[in-house]
């Protein structure tokens, strides 16, 4: 198994937006109008680029095999590439033993497997679970089928009007039964970023473990689980320029040892027996059946690329870009934005309403400028609830994205105000 000591270091390369844009060739496209695209869907998914299309192209076409289990060639060589890239995802976030990482589809089935395999095995009727009302679907969803199933108690941290959580509420909410905080780093309906050590903080001195929902913080900001202090992380390949397919769950190797399988199948037994089997040792006893082996590849050549970029720099690019269009859509005639004031205490996301007019018809004329936005609950409808609202417009940025761009969403906004007849 590859340690994280034996990978080559990744050189910084100089934040270049010009060369990034270039290893994107889809943003070059025009959508269905005619119109130059503009891709400001990336909380949703990110684009990905030409280093890790390649990656894919050269698993598949080199060194194609089946892993862990063969003793040819190309078996050996696709074993060595699946698990140095799960030591780079090691590295990148602060792991200490690439074992801790455990390749999943997404985020939400890390999530699932930690509400199984950890959730199932130790919580009784009673224990409590605390989620926040800002959470996606996929951290809340499991809890509410675990509450259903076993009768444990699930509570949540309010938000607060300004989209920020009721940290005031945190002590009396985590209390000396609650078991498990499930929460997001990062609110991808408003961008909010959570400040997880006062929830940490509060979770130890109750000795509950942390799970951080990472769908929207590590694939934008640096993130280092001994730093954080929290017991499991979940995150997802596709928004951080990898394939869809492929996610991940870090968790802490005692704790990893002590959870039942997820699945069970091939690759995640020590022997099988007519009667009984015996589990592997962690990571493969979580990951029952084939693997999805060329996309974890192409997982380590997307951490690769975030690294030459520096994630501090990631982080400074969007806070720029968002502290750009927080101040731009202001001046839009009609525009409300949702959430925080600032860009210091939000990710690269923006919510907004536009005073009279639909979400849904907001996207769909900005998508005839070629602005691609994603309007709806984005999945997570306790905060539309808390708004008061039945949806949203939301424009989320990457590390490819542009001042030039924000000026397209707000011009295009602009012109669907005119339309429908928005006031100045
Ligand atoms: C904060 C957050 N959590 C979880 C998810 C679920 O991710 P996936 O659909 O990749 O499992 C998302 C996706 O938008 C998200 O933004």
């Amino acid at each position: 198994m590859t340690s994280i000591a034996g990978l080559p270091r990744v050189e910084h390369l100089p934040y270049d937006i010009a060369r990034i844009r270039r290893d994107f060739p889809i943003l070059k496209r025009e959508v269905a109008s005619g119109a130059q695209l503009v891709y400001l869907d990336n909380a949703a998914t990110s684009q990905r680029p030409v280093q890790v299309l390649a990656e894919i192209t050269r698993f598949y076409r080199d060194h194609n095999a089946n892993i862990h289990r063969g003793v040819h060639t190309l078996s050996v060589e696709a074993t060595e590439l699946y698990e140095q890239a799960r030591a780079k995802v090691a590295r990148f976030i602060g792991a200490s033993d690439p074992r801790e990482i455990i390749f999943t589809r997404n985020t939400t089935e890390a999530i699932n497997l930690v509400a199984h395999s950890w959730a199932r095995k130790f919580l009784k009727a009673g224990d409590e679970v605390v989620v926040s009302e800002i959470e996606h679907h996929s951290n809340i969803v499991p809890w509410q089928m675990l509450r259903d199933e076993r009768g444990i108690v699930l509570k949540y941290i309010p938000m607060l009007p300004d989209g920020t959580l009721d940290l005031d509420a945190v002590q009396s909410i985590i209390t000396e039964r609650t078991r498990l905080v499930a929460i997001t780093a990062m609110s991808n309906a408003l961008g909010t970023i959570v400040p997880l050590d006062v929830i940490v903080a509060r979770a130890k001195a109750v000795g509950a473990l942390v799970l951080v929902d990472g769908a929207q913080s590590v694939p934008h900001m640096p993130v280092d689980v001994q730093a954080l202090d929290v017991d499991f992380l979940a995150f997802s390949g596709h928004k951080m320029l990898a394939p869809f397919g492929i996610g991940v769950l870090w968790g802490r190797m005692a704790l990893l040892e002590s959870m039942d399988p997820f699945m069970g199948g091939g690759d995640m037994i020590l022997t099988v027996s007519m009667e009984q089997s015996t589990w592997a040792d962690v990571p493969a006893k979580f990951e029952a059946g084939t693997p999805n082996v060329g996309d974890a590849v192409a997982l380590g050549a997307a951490v690769d690329y975030l690294s030459a970029l520096g994630m501090d720099e990631v982080r400074r690019h969007e806070r720029e870009i968002t502290d750009y269009a927080l101040r731009r859509l202001a001046d839009v005639p009609g525009v409300s934005i949702f959430g925080v004031p600032d860009a210091e205490h939000r990710g690269g996301v923006v919510s907004f309403e536009l005073e009279g007019v639909h979400p849904h018809d907001i996207g769909q004329v900005l998508d005839t400028k070629g602005v691609a936005i994603r309007t709806g609950h984005h999945c997570a409808q306790p905060v539309m609830l808390a708004l008061n609202v039945p949806a949203t417009a939301r424009a989320s940025f990457y590390i490819y994205n542009t001042t030039a761009e924000v000026d397209a969403l707000a011009s295009g906004l602009e012109e669907v105000g005119r339309f429908f007849g928005v006031r100045k």
